[in-house]
């Protein structure tokens, strides 16, 4: 039995993660979920955006969901009051160091592993006597290796080939990362490698992202690059992510924010979060069959009731709806059997 905790957050991370916690009962039903505030929501409650009694709940969790996190963008907060710190802190505290963001549709399998808990969203920040204002990009050697290793481990495990796409032709920490894949190609033979530079890879993805297997960047190249498999994926409302560690519990979430413009009205697509419910059985309980089924379901909630960014009028509830009378309409055993 696992202890699951679920973080909704703001916004539309609420609705999605009520449809997440749904789902999980129809094939969970044995889990415990615990809910915890985070960003806004916490802020509201607490003063804090992490505020401890979550963090500590999410350290001894087997696995954290997270809806999203943030609001209307509020210049007037200092940057640790902002609500996507909790982001940072909490990536940090578990150490999650591989997101792993993937499209998968017709003709096209891309698994893009950016690196989360280092780079510009870490490095030394701040304003100059003279006014002049700074942020900055830094890579330790290590930082680089784990990312980069779990990257071959996945790519050896799939399609056989990654790429890394970095700007070597500007910027010293990606002339690391190079070397880091020079290096660390020579133990996986059976996967091959090109590089690509982040810009050309952001038309390349945008026009042929069936050409890509598994992708490896840094973490601000993957934030932005990891959106453009929404086009292949059917939309931000349909973007999983996985955000891993070695040993702490993985975050599982899905890659869209908190949607302020289309917040609170019930329409809201929740395929992201309940797919990533999915990779939380697929690569954090090793229950494949599960992620499969939970799949299926969602394909076929998608063609009868699509919610209105797939060009359908279906509310969040009544798509959930379809999805839990999915995956109950044929017999199934649940987790324990299938794990
Ligand atoms: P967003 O992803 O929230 O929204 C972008 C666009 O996609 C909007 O038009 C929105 O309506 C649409 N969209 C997103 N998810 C959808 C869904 N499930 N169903 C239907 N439509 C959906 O990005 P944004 O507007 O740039 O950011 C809003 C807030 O979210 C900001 O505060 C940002 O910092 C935060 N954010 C949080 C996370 C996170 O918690 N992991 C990720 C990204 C953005
Ligand atoms: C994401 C988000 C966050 C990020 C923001 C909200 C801080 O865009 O998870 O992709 O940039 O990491
Ligand atoms: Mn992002």
């Amino acid at each position: 039995m696992s202890r699951i905790v679920a973080l909704p957050g703001d916004g539309i991370g609420e609705e999605v993660m009520d449809a997440a916690i749904r789902v999980l009962g129809a094939v969970y039903p044995e889990a415990t979920v615990e809910q915890h505030p985070i960003g806004l929501a916490a802020i509201e409650q607490t003063g804090s955006p992490l505020p401890d009694s979550t963090l500590q709940a999410a350290a001894g969790a087997d696995a954290v969901l997270l809806g999203a996190v943030g609001g209307v963008y509020d210049s007037s907060l200092a940057a640790a009051d902002q609500p996507e710190t909790a982001l940072f802190r909490l990536r940090q505290a578990l150490d999650t160091y591989a997101n792993i963001r993937l499209a998968r549709a017709d003709g096209v399998d891309v698994l893009l592993v950016r690196e989360l808990v280092a780079g510009i969203y870490y490095g030394s920040r701040g304003t100059r006597p003279n006014g002049d204002v700074f942020d900055t990009c830094e890579y330790s050697p290590q930082a680089v290796r784990r990312v980069v290793r779990r990257a071959f481990e996945l790519a050896a495990s799939r399609g056989g080939r990654l790429t890394l796409v970095d700007k070597a032709n500007v910027l010293e920490t990606s002339r690391l990362w190079r070397r880091v894949v020079d290096e660390t190609r020579t133990d996986y033979g059976g996967v091959s490698v090109d590089y690509l530079l982040a810009d050309t890879a952001a038309l390349r993805l945008a026009v042929d992202p069936g050409s890509f297997d598994v992708i490896v960047t840094d973490n601000m190249f993957g934030d932005i690059l990891s959106e453009l498999l929404a086009i292949p994926q059917g939309g931000m409302g349909t973007l999983t992510s996985a955000s891993l560690g070695d040993s702490a519990p993985g975050i599982f979430e899905p890659v869209h924010g908190s949607a302020p413009d289309i917040a609170g009205r019930g329409i809201a697509n929740p395929a992201a979060m309940i797919g990533s419910v999915g990779l939380m059985f697929e690569l954090g309980f090793e229950a494949p069959a599960v992620a499969t089924r939970i799949r299926l379901a969602v394909e076929a909630a998608e063609a009868r009731v699509p919610t209105p960014d797939l060009g359908g009028n279906a509310t969040t509830h009544a798509f959930v709806d379809a999805v839990v009378e999915e995956l109950t309409a044929e017999p199934f055993s649940g987790v324990s059997a299938a794990t």
